[in-house]
């Protein structure tokens, strides 16, 4: 490394440090990294390398201004809470900045590219002050892809770089696979929380002003405002899924907000599904499942993110681009998610916004079934329980949970004791299934099978789901979230229903993933969920895998083929065949209800919804009687 060389050179800010620039980094990168310096005016510039040495150095200076709080109980691992207003994805602050508008579509933000760069020029200029601006090459998907997905992230947050160090590849490798010439995106990212000289960090420095925006033709991202999640670890949403979405449709692929995992039949037969739920919805919990059923096995090669291309044989590869987990940690417990648990025991984890117990361990709703006597809550403030609200959670006298809802735990995907070796394979895995899901309380039975590729389109692009503390906003509406990419489609959506049916279009049908609608959380009347979730969604998973050569029955509906009789495996469930009935039910009353908002939804969408889907939902009117 050439430390400090570049503090002199032309066009280098005087008295700005650039410290790890290794010999022979790529010119394109110095420039826009000096430019970046020169507007945001850091004290230093770090080149991140990825080294072990490196995330102690960030840790140790985590652990002064009090960002973390080291675990006793964990090795390597650190609880860290946020500004409380800096608690979830921004989806009315994030835009996709497009040049023209209807490429932006319907269903985003937008504002013209050079309104934007002007606004975030001035919230950018001189932000940086007092802090080190780190440079963190990284790479999504393996380093030997076919076409390595490389990127740099410009960020001021320590809390950034430790994160993204998990979740993906990131360092040294990364950055000599750019020297070497390959195309990589720029992703710029502030706190917004400049220090002025003598003056004193916070824990969690943010700033009220929030702007997460993609400008899709020149592949860039410039992130502002807040340090959390998908709006500050850039590889992940913006990167992974706006940006690659946008790609993917100018390149012949996919970038879904999908889980991939591997099932082993009794007989040893093998498959890979991929699955869609929208955030907070059972993507990490059905990735990491322990199937309750003898004979099964569930191996874990995503959670959150899928890109999938059609390989030479014809049939569509899934790979994910990412390093590590990113969980909702609520709900997440021995008897839910053990592989979640065993995952983050390693240790080598950053837990932010769930509680501490006083022996220095983490705890959050569902954990385990009590609570500790005495907590530290997300906020800081001692919690002890109290009460329950209605969904069986604790409380504090104050009547809050000692968890935010949208509280994570961020962990090596490598630890996870079930990932399967296939992760490592560039060029992924091939799918013969793909889920769709939402959380809905009624009208979605458990299970359905589309009939061919183009209904599964229209499953996917008439999804809904009840909103999520995920993102910031109303909890528990339905809204439509179509193949759960609404807040990621790095374009017009209904271009993007177009890439789906066109993917499908130039494929062998026989080989193309056959496409399934599930819903873990319908319930009965008196709210409870109608299907026990979790484990037991391997006999859902069990019923897709036997529909896939026909051994299990179905019977045709009109909005699909949903479990004939005694063909979904319930055995030793203790469900009654009423509870299966109406977990099961196509109910045309539920159904008439559902069209006027699916109507809706395209006449939002506009000109650009497919004529294939528009007569897919015809079709579906005319087979419920209601046309
Ligand atoms: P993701 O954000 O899509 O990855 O969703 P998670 O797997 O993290 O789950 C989000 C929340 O839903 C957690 O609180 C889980 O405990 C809960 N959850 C996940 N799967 C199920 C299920 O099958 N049934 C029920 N009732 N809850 C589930
Ligand atoms: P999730 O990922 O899908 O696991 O919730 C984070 C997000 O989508 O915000
Ligand atoms: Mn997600
Ligand atoms: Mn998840």
């Amino acid at each position: 490394s050439i430390s400090g060389s570049f503090s002199a050179g032309p066009g280098v800010p005087a008295g700005i440090k650039v410290e790890g620039a290794p010999a022979g980094t790529s010119p394109a990168l110095l420039s826009w990294v000096l430019e970046v310096a020169e507007l945001t005016r850091p004290d230093r510039v770090v080149f991140t390398d990825g080294s072990d040495q490196e995330w102690d150095r960030l840790i140790e200076h985590m652990l002064g201004t009090g960002t973390i709080t080291k675990l006793a109980a964990k090795e390597n691992s650190y609880w860290a809470a946020s500004d409380p207003t800096d608690v979830a994805r921004v989806e009315d602050r994030t835009y996709i900045c497009s040049v023209d508008p209807a490429d932006a579509g319907a269903t985003n933000n937008w504002m013209d590219p050079t309104a934007m760069k002007s606004i975030m020029t001035a919230l950018y200029e001189g932000c940086m002050t007092g802090r080190t601006m780190y440079v963190m090459p990284f790479c999504m998907g393996p380093y030997d892809a076919p076409n390595p997905k490389l990127g740099v992230e410009i960020t001021d947050s320590e809390y950034v770089v430790a994160s993204m160090r998990i979740m993906t590849r990131m360092g040294t490798k990364a950055l000599e696979l750019i020297n070497a010439g390959n195309p990589w995106v720029k992703a710029l990212h502030s706190i917004g929380a400049p220090l002025a000289p003598g003056q004193q960090d916070v824990p969690w420095p943010c700033n009220d002003t929030k702007y997460i925006v993609q400008f899709p033709e020149e592949r860039t991202i410039w992130s502002f405002g807040s340090g959390y999640g998908g709006n500050a670890l850039l590889g992940k949403k913006c990167y992974s899924l706006r940006i690659a979405s946008v790609m993917a449709r100018d390149e012949g692929w996919l970038a879904e907000h999908m889980l991939i995992l591997k099932i082993t039949s009794p007989a040893g037969k093998v498959d890979y599904l991929a699955a869609a739920f929208p955030s907070a919805c059972g993507k990490t919990n059905l990735a990491m499942l322990e199937p309750t059923i003898p004979g099964w096995k569930v191996e874990t090669l995503g959670d959150d993110i899928a890109w999938m291309t059609f390989g030479e044989d014809g049939r569509l590869y899934a790979v994910n681009p990412e390093y590590g987990l990113f969980g909702v940690a609520p709900g997440t417990g021995w008897n839910t998610n053990p592989n979640a648990m065993r995952t983050i025991a390693q240790g080598n984890s950053l837990f932010t916004n769930v509680a501490l117990t006083d022996d220095g361990d983490i705890w959050w709703e569902g954990l385990t079934e009590e609570p500790p006597a005495h907590l530290t809550d997300w906020k800081g403030r001692d919690w002890t329980p109290s009460g329950l609200d209605e969904h069986g959670r604790r409380l504090d006298s104050a009547g809050e949970p000692s968890s935010h809802p949208n509280s994570r735990f961020c962990t090596p995907i490598t630890q996870c004791p079930i990932i399967a070796d296939e992760y490592f394979e560039p060029v992924g895995v091939p799918i013969s299934a793909i889920l769709f899901g939402g959380r809905r309380k009624t009208t979605i039975p458990l299970v359905t099978q589309s009939r061919d590729w183009q209904h599964g389109v229209f499953m996917g692009a008439t999804l809904s789901s009840e909103t999520t503390a995920a993102a910031t906003g109303a909890v528990g509406v339905v809204r439509r979230d179509p193949m759960a990419m609404l807040p990621f489609i790095g374009y017009n959506a209904g271009d993007y229903f177009a890439h789906w049916i066109d993917m499908g279009k130039g494929a062998d049908e026989s080989k193309l993933p056959k496409i399934f609608y599930v819903n873990w959380f319908r319930r009965d009347a008196d709210g409870g969920f109608l299907w026990p979730g979790f484990g037991e969604n391997s006999r859902v998973l069990k019923w897709v895998i036997e529909r896939l050569d026909g051994s299990a029955a179905a019977v045709e509906t009109p909005i699909g083929h949903v479990p004939g009789e005694g063909s979904l495996d319930v055995d030793g469930l203790g469900l009654t065949a009423d509870e299966l009935a109406a977990a099961l039910t196509v109910d045309r009353e539920e159904w008439a209800a559902e069209i006027p908002l699916i109507e809706e939804w395209f006449a939002k969408i506009g000109d650009s919804v497919p004529t294939s889907l528009r007569d897919e939902l015809d079709s579906l009117k005319l087979r419920l009687g209601l046309s």
